[in-house]
């Protein structure tokens, strides 16, 4: 796969400011903006700046911006999974997570999340991909929003909605480990039939051992 990436945006008019989303975006048109203090949801500022310029850089990294004129003030990524993690397992080249979502508390509930997930789709080589995001309820940020987890989950059922992407089952036990937590799912229109076979297969790795238990009896 050469993991093309075609540049979309779209601006959107909050109570807040105008604000542009565009993207993926090159490493070096991330660092012309300030990245904005309070995108803190996952590790301190600065770090997750670092972080997100260094995901523009990888092969099939994408990074999809929300800012002002001059202001970073969310994004979304979309990566590899990691490689510790069971989604890397089949080391598919065709799979892609949705690693981070993140707006300012300022901007939140005006449909930005919602507007880079759709911004991220306009991409017809996102057709080529499994998309897949993991949602667990404790990377949440229950305190600032006050939403309950089945409230909260909802938040993350219409954004996920808005790039396509549909909660699907698996036996990962981290994800079935609280009824709130779960696996969103987009396959792209030009995944090849065996791909979304071994997908089957990585969302229900257990079912898999216990067959082979099974069978060795
Ligand atoms: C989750 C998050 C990215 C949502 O961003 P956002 O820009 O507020 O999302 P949107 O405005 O697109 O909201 C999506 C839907 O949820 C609704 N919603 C958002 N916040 C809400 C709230 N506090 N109460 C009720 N509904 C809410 C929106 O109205 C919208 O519904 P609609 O489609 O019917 O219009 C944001 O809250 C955030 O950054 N949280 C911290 C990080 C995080 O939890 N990331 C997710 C884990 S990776």
């Amino acid at each position: 796969m050469d993991h093309k990436k075609t540049y979309h945006s779209t601006t959107r008019d909050t109570s807040a400011s105008s604000i542009i989303i565009e993207g993926p975006v090159l490493s070096s048109d991330l660092k012309k903006y300030r990245f904005h203090e309070q995108l803190t949801a996952f590790r301190p500022a600065q770090k997750q700046f670092e972080a997100i310029i260094g995901i523009a850089n990888f092969t099939e990294g994408r990074i999809i911006i929300a800012r002002t004129e001059d202001t970073i003030i969310g994004y979304v990524t979309y990566l590899h999974p990691d490689p510790l993690e069971r989604w890397s397992k089949f080391n598919m080249e065709d799979l892609i997570e949705l690693g981070a979502v993140e707006v300012i508390p300022d901007y939140r509930g005006a449909g930005v999340a919602s507007g880079l997930l759709k911004v991220s789709m306009m991409d017809d080589y996102m057709e080529n991909y499994i998309v897949i995001s993991t949602e667990y309820y404790w990377h949440w940020d229950l305190e600032e929003t006050r939403l309950s987890v089945w409230d909260y989950r909802k938040v993350m059922e219409k954004m996920m909605a808005a790039g396509g992407l549909l909660p699907a089952p698996t036996d990962d036990p981290e994800i079935i480990s609280h009824p709130a937590n779960c696996l969103m799912v987009r396959i792209g229109k030009n995944v090849p039939e065996e791909s979304i076979k071994r997908f089957d297969k990585l969302r229900f790795l257990q079912r898999d051992q216990y067959r082979s238990m099974r069978g060795g009896l």
